[in-house]
């Protein structure tokens, strides 16, 4: 769908998802990171960017699993993750947007628990590659864990908190060939709306990642 019909719908209220591609799991067990893998750090850095064209093609579950285990994943015995939170409140929800349907990401078990079974790939973003790259995440953070963090703060808190594990996004994809865009123009009611959040979760970014078109 071109971006000028998303902006339109958007504007209508009327950006709805596809029906599922494939029948959508109830979960998504993933398999377990390849922690060893991927190019030194200062090679990652060295090569990572935004890319706005992307490849069809699925992204195989090792690759998914290690995309989702650096995005967010639990790093330590004691339940700590691979990006900081403000008093470790871990508010942010990882949402992948995949063409069988939405997941969240659940960190602690390493799988994917289904949220929609359809297609809201088109929903997370008005730019038209979002459509047809094989995977769109939406970061959400759940305000209800961020009770002791001040009111006027948990914004910007939350803010920052996407913004590291968008930049793990960004490191993986680096270090594995892949392509990625962080996104801030979306529709954040109408994600809200597919995904049936609650007035405690907010939409704050979006990220794209598939292999580069050819
Ligand atoms: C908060 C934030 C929001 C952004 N929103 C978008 C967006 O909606 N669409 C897009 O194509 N790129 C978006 N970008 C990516 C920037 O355009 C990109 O990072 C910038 O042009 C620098 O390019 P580079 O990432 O390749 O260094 C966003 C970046 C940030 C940090």
């Amino acid at each position: 769908m071109s971006t000028l019909t998303k902006v339109a719908l958007g504007v209508m209220g009327q950006l709805r998802p596809r029906p599922a591609q494939g029948e959508a799991q109830r979960a998504i067990k993933l398999p377990a990171p390849d922690r060893h893998g991927g190019v030194p750090l200062m090679e990652a850095l060295a090569k990572r960017r935004s890319s706005r064209e992307f490849a069809r093609r699925a992204l195989p579950l090792p690759l998914l699993s290690g995309l989702l285990w650096a995005a967010f994943g639990v790093n330590r015995r004691d339940g700590g993750r691979t990006a900081p939170s403000a008093i470790n409140a871990q508010e942010i929800e990882v949402y992948a947007a995949l063409p069988t349907g939405a997941y969240v990401y659940d960190a602690k078990a390493h799988q994917l628990k289904l949220i929609a079974a359809s297609d809201l790939r088109r929903v997370t973003g008005y730019q038209d590659f979002v459509d047809e790259a094989p995977l769109d995440l939406v970061y959400v953070a759940d305000h209800a864990r961020m009770r002791l963090v001040p009111v006027a703060q948990r914004e910007s808190y939350a803010s920052a908190a996407a913004g590291a594990i968008a930049q793990n996004v960004y490191l993986f994809a680096a270090s594995n060939g892949l392509a990625t865009v962080i996104r801030a123009w979306i529709d954040r009611n109408a994600i809200a709306d597919a995904l049936g959040l609650t007035h405690d979760q907010q939409v704050i970014l979006s990220q794209t990642v598939g292999y580069p078109k050819r």
